[in-house]
């Protein structure tokens, strides 16, 4: 009789509800190897006592994968319930714990059902059922969707639960998440925590894990990402000029956490591996770490420094041709955050490392040029990459050039276009442009043919286009 008792509470105890964990977002996918494996990632407010996912090829599921437990370093909660202190070291940290269990020998195009299963305090909480596919083999069909520039902007939620109702199978994040990385409440709702009321409900998780209408996005669909701007840890380096002089402050720990299975070497400083390849059945997907952002004249010392380096002979470019010789996709696509072309004054300061004026200390010269243009480009050209997409203005632009698309589909909360901004200092100009609403791309690929279509997400702005009208059809096979 004592037995059976025990045993009663045993599986009362293992049934109880998703309340047992403090969990802060709903599982998210990541692959650098997407035709046969999955890492599910969760994040938690303890690091509880063990946690696996459940999965299988029918909704039975029957196959379980053990969950590594990570410390996320570095994210905060506001000094005071009015605002975060502008120094991240006067805020105190958080716990954020992380969980990733990685599902290894899936078969190629096949979907695989799932749900989280996290231990604490010996309660296990069962996490809702969401369901994932595999990429397919060579010759088969998909889609994905672009987004990049959340940054709590008001439309998002709108624009991004239209990009998960697409029946898409990848998305393709082009950076800029949230504006700073190290506060908590831009990632994901967090008690006795700032957070300006207009943002509120607009966390970065928050609007990717949005399942209403149908929306299906990160829990369903793996993501793609690349850093911009905003996912430097100390924000300060872009605003104060000392900070900007100092390779200490230059750290990229928080993206690189959050998104470990894609980085797993976690090499935080400047010029660490900030950048990784995968093959999405018939893509080859490319993404890169190519960030700046100043509010000073480009022209005034210190002048405007990137992130990584990005010269002929700097890691990543190295790493980048190696990469593309070694491809063996019909198609290639590389994400990166700034814009490769655009109609806008921040693409005229060269993008090479700046370097103090010999003439005059308060002013800065770029005696190297422009890589985006002299050094990338050329290698897109010649290794036939088929589009390059990209963030920061927050516009739709698409430019064809040598057979490259490059494409900034970006107004997905708001957007930065003055009407009197220049050409691209090449002359090119866009094939298309459209910034009088919000929007974002759907891409799809079938026979081997890849086609792109901008979307028409909102009706702020011209008010003459129905929302979820195609504005933008165009081929992308060379
Ligand atoms: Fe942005
Ligand atoms: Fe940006």
């Amino acid at each position: 009789m004592r037995k059976c008792v025990v045993a009663l509470l045993f599986w009362v105890c293992m049934a109880l509800p998703a309340s047992a964990a403090k969990t802060y977002t709903e599982p998210y996918l990541l692959s650098l190897k997407p035709s046969s494996e999955m890492s599910v990632c969760w994040l938690l407010g303890e690091p509880g006592d063990e946690a696996w996912v459940e999965f299988g090829e029918s909704e039975a599921l029957g196959e379980t994968a053990r969950a590594e437990l990570f410390e996320v370093k570095g994210i905060r909660t506001s000094a005071t319930l009015e605002g975060y202190d502008d120094d991240p070291a006067k805020n105190p940290e958080l716990a954020v714990y992380q969980r990733i269990a990685t599902l290894t020998n899936l078969k190629p195009g096949a979907a695989y059902h799932y749900r989280v299963m996290t231990k604490s305090a010996g309660k296990v909480s069962e996490g809702k059922r969401y369901f994932f596919k595999t990429a397919p083999e060579a010759g088969k069909p998909f889609s994905f969707v672009l987004l990049s520039d959340l940054q709590q902007k008001k439309q998002i939620l709108d624009t991004v639960g239209m990009a998960g109702r697409e029946n898409a199978d990848f998305i393709i994040y082009a950076g800029d998440f949230q504006n700073t990385p190290w506060k908590a409440s831009e990632w994901f709702p967090v008690e006795n925590c700032f957070i300006k009321p207009e943002e509120k409900g607009k966390e970065w998780f928050t609007a990717m894990q949005q399942t209403e209408g149908g929306a299906r996005l990160l829990q369903y669909l793996p993501l793609f990402p690349c850093p911009g701007n905003h996912e430097a840890d100390d924000q300060r380096i872009w605003t104060n000029k000392d900070m900007a002089k100092d390779p200490a402050k230059k750290t990229l720990s928080i993206y690189m956490q959050l998104f470990r299975p894609l980085y797993p070497e976690q090499e935080y400083r400047r010029n660490g591996k900030h950048w990784y390849s995968a093959d999405y059945g018939d893509l080859h997907i490319i993404s890169l770490s190519i960030f700046r952002w100043h509010p000073w004249d480009g022209y005034e010392a210190p002048g405007w420094f990137l992130f990584d380096d990005i010269s002929p002979e700097s890691p990543q470019v190295k790493w980048l041709e190696k990469d593309l010789k070694q491809k063996s996709s019909p198609l290639t696509w590389v994400v990166q955050h700034w814009h490769m072309l655009n109609r806008g004054a921040e693409v005229w300061i060269p993008m090479s490392e700046p370097l103090i004026s010999p003439v005059n200390p308060e002013m800065a010269v770029y005696p190297y040029g422009d890589h985006c243009w002299n050094v990338l480009r050329p290698l897109y050209e010649k290794h036939g990459v088929n589009a390059v997409n990209f963030g920061h203005s927050h516009v739709y632009e698409r430019y064809l050039i040598n057979g490259v698309n490059y494409i900034e589909a970006a107004t997905i909360g708001n957007n930065y276009r003055e009407e009197k901004d220049p050409l691209h200092f090449s002359g090119n100009a866009p094939v298309v442009e459209n910034n009088r609403h919000r929007s974002f791309m759907l891409v799809s690929v079938v026979d081997g043919k890849m086609e792109g279509r901008g979307i028409r997400a909102s009706v702020d702005g011209d008010g003459g286009v129905k929302v979820g009208e195609v504005f933008d059809v165009f081929a992308m096979s060379r």
